[in-house]
C-alpha cells in the first residue's frame, strides 16, 4: 500500500489540437482545487517566445525537444491538472511515461470540430501549410497513441461541464477500486461514451466557464 500511494495522482490530458483539452483542464483542476499547468505554457515561460515563434525559429525538431524537457519536468509533479500539447504523447515512449505519471484522460473530438476549432483559434504551426487531408492524416495516426489513454471521452457533444464530471466519477471509481488514492490503480480503459450532455459541445466552449461550473455534481 505505501507503495501506491507514491504514484503521482496527476491528471494528464491528451488529444488533438482543438479537443478542449485547455478549457476542460482549466475547469477540472478548480473542480479538484489542484494546480493547472500546460505543457506549451511551460515551453513558451522557458522559451521567452510563441509556439509559433519557435516553430518558426527553431522548426518542430527542436520544438519536440523542448517537450521532452518538459516531460522530465512533468515527474517532478504531484497532484496537478496537466493539459499537453496535441503532439506531446506522440513521441516515442512518452505515452508510456505519462501513463506512470497519473491518470491520462483522451479527449476525442470528431476530427471536423476539432479542426475547426483549432483553425478559429489560431497560433496552430501545424495547421500552416498543411492541406486538411494533410491534417486528418496526422489526426488519424494519433489515434493509435491517445487511445491507450486510461479513459477516452468523445467530448464533441458534451459540455465542457459533463466532460469535467465524467473525468471526476472515473476519478473516485478508480480511487474506490484500487483502494489508493486516485491515478495509482490499473483501471481498464472505459470506451469513449457519445454524448453526456445536449448543450453546447464541450470543444466549443470559451475558456474559463466558470458561472457553469456548479450545473452538474462533482
Ligand atoms: C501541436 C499542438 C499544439 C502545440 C504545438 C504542436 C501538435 O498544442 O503543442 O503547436 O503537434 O499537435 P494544442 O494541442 O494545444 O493545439
Amino acid at each position: 500500500m505505501a507503495a501506491m500511494t507514491a504514484v503521482p495522482r496527476n491528471v494528464i490530458l491528451v488529444g488533438f489540437m482543438g479537443a478542449g483539452k485547455s478549457t476542460v483542464g482549466r475547469l477540472l483542476a478548480r473542480r479538484l482545487g489542484r494546480c493547472f499547468v500546460e505543457t506549451d505554457a511551460m515551453i513558451t515561460a522557458r522559451e521567452g517566445r510563441s509556439i509559433p515563434e519557435i516553430f518558426e525559429a527553431r522548426g518542430e525538431p527542436y520544438f519536440r525537444r523542448l517537450e521532452a524537457e518538459v516531460l522530465e519536468a512533468l515527474t517532478e509533479k504531484h497532484d496537478h491538472v496537466v493539459a499537453t500539447g496535441g503532439g506531446f504523447p506522440c513521441e516515442p515512449g512518452v505515452m508510456d511515461r505519462l501513463l506512470e505519471l497519473g491518470t491520462v484522460v483522451w479527449l476525442a473530438a470528431d476530427f471536423e470540430a476539432a479542426y475547426a476549432r483549432a483553425n478559429r483559434i489560431g497560433g496552430r504551426p501545424m495547421l500552416a501549410g498543411r492541406s486538411i487531408e494533410d491534417v486528418a492524416a496526422l489526426y488519424r495516426v494519433r489515434q493509435d497513441v491517445y487511445r491507450r489513454a486510461h479513459l477516452g471521452l468523445d467530448t464533441t457533444r458534451m459540455t465542457v461541464d459533463a466532460v469535467v464530471a465524467r473525468i471526476v466519477r472515473h476519478l473516485r471509481d478508480r480511487e474506490r477500486r484500487a483502494g489508493s488514492p486516485a491515478g495509482a490503480g490499473d483501471a481498464p480503459l472505459d470506451a469513449a461514451p457519445g454524448s453526456l450532455g445536449d448543450g453546447h459541445p464541450a470543444v466549443d466552449q470559451p475558456a474559463g466557464v466558470g458561472k457553469r461550473q456548479d450545473a452538474e455534481g462533482g
